[in-house]
């Protein structure tokens, strides 16, 4: 399948991500959410519907990055009523900070996720590298929407883009309150997910298996704060 094309929502209400992500939100007194991957717009409407049903809406900037143009132009239009939603078509980060396809296939033969089909996964990074620069997306659109919001650290990030970028957006984005991650169970937040869990910092809130795996992390004093009784 083509990057133009339009795929159904995949944080969507069959998972429980969506509903926690929105309760996360309303819970939470957040102001700035990245969402990278908007895709179908599952997580989106995830995000959307938390933030309106909290009572902080006017305060919130939620950004979110789609390298794809026919899902970005989808989702901007869609949303287009949507005051505190900012759409970005770019690439979160630049081609350099991807994982060679030494290091892809590697991976995929040690753990033997996507069937262990090391040529299927090359090819997807190839399709992702080629689409990348035939649109010309040379620049960090991570560092671009810190620059334009002028925030280092955002209260919530979504970490759901392509198979391959997470382990470079996680980099561009130390110390934030919290992570959504979707997919920890392939390449694409494998390495986020357990570093996350090895990091004293953070408390494991959520995690579920359908799918590929999704899990959610906040600070410790965030969770002792808004999740004990
Ligand atoms: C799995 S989908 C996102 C699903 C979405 N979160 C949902 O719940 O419907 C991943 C999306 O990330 C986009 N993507 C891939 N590489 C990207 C990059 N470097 N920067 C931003 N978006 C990227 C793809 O075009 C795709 O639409």
């Amino acid at each position: 399948m083509g990057l133009d094309n339009l795929i159904d929502p995949e944080v969507n209400q069959n998972t429980q991500s969506f509903y926690v992500i929105q309760e996360y939100i309303k819970r939470v007194p957040v102001e700035t959410i990245l969402e990278i991957g908007g895709g179908g717009g599952g997580s989106t409407e995830a995000v959307i519907k938390g933030v309106q049903s909290s009572n902080t809406s006017n305060n919130v900037k939620f950004a979110s990055i789609e390298l794809s143009r026919g899902r970005y132009n989808f989702l901007k239009d869609k949303y287009k009523d949507v005051p505190f939603y900012i759409p970005y078509n770019t690439s979160s980060v630049t081609l350099d900070k991807l994982p060679s396809e030494e290091e892809v296939a590697t991976f995929i033969k040690q753990t033997g996720v996507h069937g262990g089909n090391v040529e299927e996964v090359l090819r997807w990074l190839r399709q992702d590298i080629e689409y990348t620069k035939e649109n010309g997306f040379n620049e960090c659109g991570i560092q671009k929407v810190k620059d334009d919001l002028k925030v280092q650290k955002f209260s919530f990030v979504i970490l759901d883009s392509g198979e391959f970028c997470s382990n470079a957006e996680f980099r561009e984005l130390p110390d934030c309150d919290a992570y959504f991650l979707d997919d920890i169970n392939v390449y694409k937040n494998w390495y986020v997910h357990r570093e996350l869990l090895n990091n004293p910092e953070y408390v494991l809130l959520f995690k579920e298996d359908i799918r590929g795996g999704s899990s959610l992390f906040c600070k410790k004093e965030i969770a002792v704060k808004y999740f004990t009784r």
